[in-house]
């Protein structure tokens, strides 16, 4: 029996795929350096396994270390195969978040990003472990306003943040290529939000965010007076900016599906967007949040917000047909589930 390798698998994403990899059968090991999240997640992650199968048998390793540090993920490859659960594939989470903080440090985000990923990808050459599922981003295209973005839409991040994803996929790229053993596939996820619908985790992060989802449970809180809506005079038809909401346990089922598609295929190196091809407009959150929930979500419009752009929408269609895999969660889902995990992790 083999263990699939989360990195950053105590994160927002990491943390609910770990349930839905666990839940799929599969025993899976984390490594997470708590820059951007807690151990007590790590107890919810088991209260949720066990609370949905008693007699789940699989097992969760977790490692509290930097991916930086590549002498003690050596040693982890090592322990893993000691212990008879050698890591047969890599979730590759973990990355530093702030789109803002990238600009100002860029220096920082390059050598976090670019650095681990490359001392990972030489330790899992050493021990063979060659299947990869990376978390890319939608961040990495140019958006349009005409169209849904596919794989093939231009590339143009405005961040550093989004320079190092798109680096990152090159760098697959050449090592596909120097080595086609390899099986690598980029998701590239669009805008993820919601939670367990168990309540106990959800989007927590110890780094101050500024996205949509992460203010709205501040202005729930009252840690916030109110949410300031970027702009209402954008090209759409409320005036506010379209996303792609796709609900984070959509998103574990996708990778699922990624490692399935992995198991099957042939080696090769592929980037798939993953979204619900369906956008909201930030009123529209806004108003279907304070609906499904009944409360009252105070806002102002504001001034636009520098890089942002009125439509972006994934052309999921290659996700749903080489995955199999579809997005079964709406935007009540995302609002309600999202609302439930602050209630619960605040004692509301
Ligand atoms: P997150 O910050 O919640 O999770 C990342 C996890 O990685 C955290 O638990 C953090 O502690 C850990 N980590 C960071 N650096 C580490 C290091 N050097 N060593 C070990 N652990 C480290 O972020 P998330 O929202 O769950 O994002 C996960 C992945 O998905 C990231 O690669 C991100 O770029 C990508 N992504 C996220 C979004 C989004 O909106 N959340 C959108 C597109 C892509
Ligand atoms: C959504 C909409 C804002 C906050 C970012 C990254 C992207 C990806 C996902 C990682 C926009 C509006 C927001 C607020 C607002 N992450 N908004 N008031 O910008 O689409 O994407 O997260 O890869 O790289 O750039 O997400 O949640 O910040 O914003 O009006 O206080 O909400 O203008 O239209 P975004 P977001």
């Amino acid at each position: 029996m083999s263990a699939i390798l989360t990195t950053g698998g105590l994160g927002f994403i990491g943390s609910h795929t770990c349930i839905t990899l666990i839940n799929n059968g599969f025993d899976v090991v984390i490594v997470d350096s708590l820059v951007n999240s807690s151990k007590e997640t790590l107890e919810n992650i088991k209260k949720i396994v066990n609370s949905i199968n008693e007699l789940n048998d699989r097992k969760i390793y977790f490692y509290q270390n930097d991916l930086k540090d590549k002498k003690e993920i050596d040693k982890i490859f090592n322990a893993q195969i000691s212990l008879r659960k050698p890591i047969d594939a890599v979730i590759h989470f973990a990355r530093l978040k702030s789109v803002q903080e990238s600009v100002k440090n860029p220096l920082r985000y390059w050598d976090e990003n670019i650095s681990t990923t490359l001392s990972l990808l030489s330790i899992m050459a050493k021990y063979d472990c060659k299947k990869l599922v990376f978390s890319s981003s939608a961040t990495i295209y140019k958006p349009r306003q005409d169209s849904k973005l596919n794989e093939d839409s231009y590339q143009e991040p405005t961040n550093p943040y989004g320079n190092t994803k798109i680096t990152i996929e090159r760098i697959l790229n050449d090592l596909f290529l120097s080595d086609k053993s390899w099986k690598i596939i980029n998701l590239r996820y669009f805008n993820p939000v919601g939670a367990h619908p168990s309540g106990f985790i959800g989007e927590d992060p110890k780094i101050k965010a500024s996205n949509l989802f992460p203010i709205i449970s501040k202005v729930v809180l009252g840690d916030l007076e109110k949410l300031y809506i970027f702009g209402n005079d954008w090209p759409t038809p409320d005036g506010t900016c379209i996303r792609d909401y796709i609900h984070v346990m959509d998103l574990a089922d996708a990778h699922i599906a990624a490692l399935k598609f992995i198991k099957i295929n042939q080696p090769q190196t592929i980037s798939i967007n993953i979204g619900t091809g369906k956008g909201h407009s930030v009123l529209d959150v806004i108003k279907t949040y304070s609906s499904v929930n009944s409360i009252d979500l105070p806002y102002e419009f504001s001034g636009r917000r520098e890089g942002d752009a009125p439509f972006v929408i994934a052309d999921n269609s290659l996700a749903l047909k080489l995955l199999e895999w579809e997005p079964k969660k709406n935007m009540d889902d995302m609002c309600k589930d999202s609302f439930r995990f602050i209630n619960s992790s605040n004692g509301m």
